[in-house]
């Protein structure tokens, strides 16, 4: 019988068409739910995106506390998605949902600043060693005002981005490398116009960088510094991120690190934990705590720039208003503390390490992806250190079933192409509860 990753498509399927039927039987009031919502929202969901991060039908959610999930038919989940890296600090977070709530009854949106405000940019300039900060509705807001940015003070108009990325929903960034290379749009409604300025190089490939960059029109390449948007992790040679930084000053373009994920990583995500030395960073997602906000912090000479000229490459009425300062000043000053990072960065590699034993047990070839305090399955064994290698690691179905099967035993995995990761509520045992499941379903793989 042919097998793919060490485990036949029959037993797949015949286990995921099991799981599947289970699931979906013991959930009928979000079933339901989906059904009202069809002829109101496409796909039956309020964003369309949503129904396509699982294969099975949405599960509508009821409440969430710390770890857990509780949906409208009464499951408990363990969170291990944490919504795509944005829920670090985890659901309802009691300091988060108190300041939040002081602030609502104080006003929320003014289009003028609070002084929560001063208090965030300056823990942010702190951990991530630049001085000077923006902040937007979304990481998506932030990396477009990133970019009109890094072109207006470098007076270029091209953009690096690395095959694989993903860097938010803005039109420019929804370019995808075709296999000559040129970028070209991503979905339908994005023309080839607004992928105009960007252009491809290879991860990990410090050449087809340096190609681009002696053109001498490259404003900026932006890239997030471990790459977490294609099937897993893709971690850096041990010289990229140095060699990458002496191309860009070489060649005049400015480094933009996309830490909206890798933040989780440590106080300072990546920059400080690999003592990284970008022009810019950009943050979004888990710095809210759950309330939309993006943010970017830059080099005094951009900040100068955007005293005179640059100005004009912001603006959102919603942005950096009242609500999103106070969020971000209790979960920066009062919950992800520095030494929280450590801990869930623990259970990341326990995560990690489980994920190893069980593999080598059952005799499959499958092997952790490792980042801090974030897991994932590298199928084939290989750690992929580019895009190209990342797609070879493609198993729909198999990860279809790793999540129904998790879902009907309490555990939330993460959406396709990610990996589990641990919040800062979770604990051994909720890792161990995990590695059970997984124990438990690998073994009806291969038995
Ligand atoms: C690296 C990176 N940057 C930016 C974004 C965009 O974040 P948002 O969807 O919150 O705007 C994402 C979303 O997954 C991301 O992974």
């Amino acid at each position: 019988m042919t097998q793919k990753f060490g485990v036949t498509q029959v037993r797949v399927e015949a286990l995921r068409q099991r799981e599947t039927e289970r699931f979906e039987r013991a959930r009928p009031k979000s079933a339901q739910l989906t059904a009202r919502a069809h002829p109101r929202m496409a796909r039956g969901v309020p964003m369309a995106w949503m129904s396509s991060l699982y294969e099975h039908q949405p599960v509508w959610v009821e409440s969430g506390a710390g770890k857990w999930i509780l949906d409208v038919d009464g499951h408990r989940y363990l969170d291990f998605n944490l919504a795509d890296s944005s829920v670090f600090t985890g659901h309802a977070r009691p300091e988060i949902t108190e300041a939040v709530a002081a602030r609502l009854a104080l006003g929320a949106q003014f289009l003028q600043p609070t002084e929560d405000a001063l208090v965030v940019a300056g823990e942010l300039a702190r951990r991530f060693a630049l001085p000077s900060w923006q902040f937007t509705a979304s990481a998506t807001n932030a990396v477009s005002e990133a970019l009109r940015v890094a072109r207006g003070a470098t007076g270029r108009n091209l953009v690096v981005l690395f095959d694989g990325h993903y860097h938010g929903h803005a039109d420019e960034t929804q370019a995808i490398r075709a296999v000559d290379g040129a970028a070209v749009p991503q979905w339908a409604g994005i023309l080839p116009g607004h992928v105009s300025g960007i252009t491809f190089a290879v991860f990990n490939d410090i050449e087809s960088v340096d190609l681009l960059l002696r053109t001498g029109r490259v404003a900026a390449v932006l890239t997030e510094p471990a790459m977490t948007n294609h099937q897993g992790v893709i971690l850096p040679s041990p010289n990229f991120h140095s060699d990458l930084r002496r191309a860009t000053r070489e060649h005049g373009t400015l480094l933009l690190l996309d830490e909206t994920h890798t933040q989780m990583a440590g106080p300072g995500g990546l920059t400080g934990r690999w003592n990284l030395d970008p022009d810019m960073v950009i943050l979004g997602k888990s710095i809210g705590g759950g309330v939309p906000v993006g943010a970017y912090g830059m080099r005094s000479e951009l900040a100068t720039f955007m005293e005179t000229d640059g100005w004009g490459a912001t603006g959102g009425t919603l942005f950096a208003n009242a609500l999103q300062m106070a969020a971000c000043r209790a979960v920066l000053v009062e919950v992800l503390l520095d030494d929280v990072y450590d801990n869930a960065a623990r259970l990341g590699a326990r995560l990690a390490d489980g994920i190893d034993v069980v593999s080598i047990e059952a005799g499959l070839p499958w092997r952790a992806h490792r980042l801090f305090n974030r897991s994932g399955y590298c199928f084939s064994g290989t750690q992929p250190t580019n895009a190209a290698e990342a797609r070879t690691q493609l198993h729909p179905s198999l990860w279809a079933l790793l999540r129904v099967y998790g879902g009907n035993r309490g555990v939330w995995e993460a959406i396709e192409g990610s990996g589990p990761a641990a919040g800062i509520d979770h604990t051994e045992a909720d890792v161990d509860h995990y590695l059970h499941t997984l124990r438990s379903l690998v073994h009806e793989l291969v038995s």
